[in-house]
């Protein structure tokens, strides 16, 4: 059968967001709340393929119907121009659209021309903070504010500095803005840049893990109806269980589930087969890209983790490793701003990619 459900692919949208209701509610309240208020700006973290650009795209559009104006970047060099850009071009589309409930902008507010872009004098002789103040202020006029969404953050950039003191003097202006981003866990690990980790701590921190496979079950059993495939309860809870609740294989097993289904019905062998392409596209998409960049004793220090079920402790590690614990520190910090493993209390560390062990083991 053709899939036109699963999207197995970074960066795209899903047809449905799966287990996230907690973080998403929360994210609209804090949109609801008072200007200024710290839960304005939030910072999901999660490792590659846990939903975070998924989940922006899904508040963008929840924002849209709270009255803020939708800026999504993606932290580059390009950044600050692409939020003014994007924020004449949102707002304009915006106010077209909803012109009717909104009341109409005063002619000739300073600085601009027809509508949301700018005059000639002020595009060249201001920058991005005094744009944007004055795209907030034309917004404001009409009741709207705007919401940044900033992809891949990382702590160490200078378009990253210059967002965050902004950010800061347009809250203390008391402007109707508000802020999500998303990184990688390590995004807020290094100690390089302090000014913009201090504005990344002190954001309401959202850790994205894998969801809930209950709610991955739910959603299949819902696809497969609507699709009239049939399929085993038996076979139903098998394939949300492989999926261990990481979106981006919960896309992948759907995927090749309908791919490979037989005469509209999903069996065991159907099930497994799909299982096993899913996890070898894992293999092509995250493992090797994850290891690529290890060097052999970060290696080293993966596999010996390997050898645990699950979460190690350094100090078996160490013992394993026959190495200090400045050695073992060393290596810690560099797999965990690799994205490889997390800290899981104390003294304590996992690997953070699913089926990684797995894997590492087989090619030990
Ligand atoms: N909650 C979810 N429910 C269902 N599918 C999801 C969910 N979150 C993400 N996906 C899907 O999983 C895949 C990976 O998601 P996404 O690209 O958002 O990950 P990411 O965390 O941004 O990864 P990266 O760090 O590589 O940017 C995509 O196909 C996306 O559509
Ligand atoms: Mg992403």
């Amino acid at each position: 059968m053709q899939d036109t459900v699963f999207r197995p692919a970074f960066g795209t949208r899903p047809d449905r967001i799966v287990g996230r209701d907690a973080e998403i509610g929360a994210f609209v309240d804090g949109l609801a709340d008072r200007v200024g208020a710290r839960d304005r700006a939030t910072l999901f973290l999660g490792q590659r393929g846990m939903g975070k650009t998924a989940l922006l795209l899904d508040v963008e559009e929840r924002a849209r119907a709270l009255d803020f104006v939708p800026v999504r970047v993606t932290a580059s060099e390009t950044m600050l121009e692409e939020i003014i850009e994007t924020a004449q071009i949102e707002g304009e589309t915006f106010l077209g659209r909803d012109r009717h409930r909104l009341a109409g902008l005063s002619a000739n507010a300073f600085g601009f021309g027809v509508r949301l872009t700018f005059e000639q004098s002020v595009r060249e002789a201001y920058g991005f903070r005094v744009k944007l103040s004055l795209l907030l202020d034309r917004l404001a006029e009409v009741g709207l504010g705007v919401l940044l969404l900033v992809d891949e953050v990382r702590s160490t950039s200078p378009e990253m500095r210059a967002l965050a003191t902004t950010y800061q003097h347009l809250v203390g202006e008391e402007k109707n803005i508000a802020i999500a981003m998303a990184g990688l866990p390590a995004a807020i690990s290094s100690v390089l840049d302090d000014e913009v980790l201090t504005f990344l701590n002190r954001a309401r921190q959202v850790r994205l893990g894998p969801v809930p496979v209950p709610e991955v079950e739910a959603y299949y059993a819902e696809v497969f109806e609507r699709l009239s495939l049939t399929v085993h309860p038996r076979e139903l809870r098998s394939v949300a269980h492989a999926t261990r609740g990481f979106p981006y294989l919960l896309q992948l097993v759907g995927h090749y589930l309908l791919l490979y289904e037989r005469d509209g019905a999903i069996d065991g062998e159907v099930a497994a087969a799909a299982v096993e392409s899913a996890l070898e596209d894992l293999e092509e998409t995250v493992f090797r890209p994850a290891l690529a960049p290890l060097s052999p004793k970060d290696r080293q220090f993966l596999d010996a983790m390997a050898e645990d079920e699950g979460p190690s402790r350094v100090d078996a590690i160490r013992e394993r490793m026959g190495v200090s614990s400045r050695y073992v520190q060393t290596y810690r910090r560099r797999l965990i701003d690799a994205g490889v493993i997390n800290p899981v209390g104390r003294g304590t560390l996992d690997i953070a990619i699913p089926y990684l062990r797995d894997y590492l083991r087989d090619e030990l």
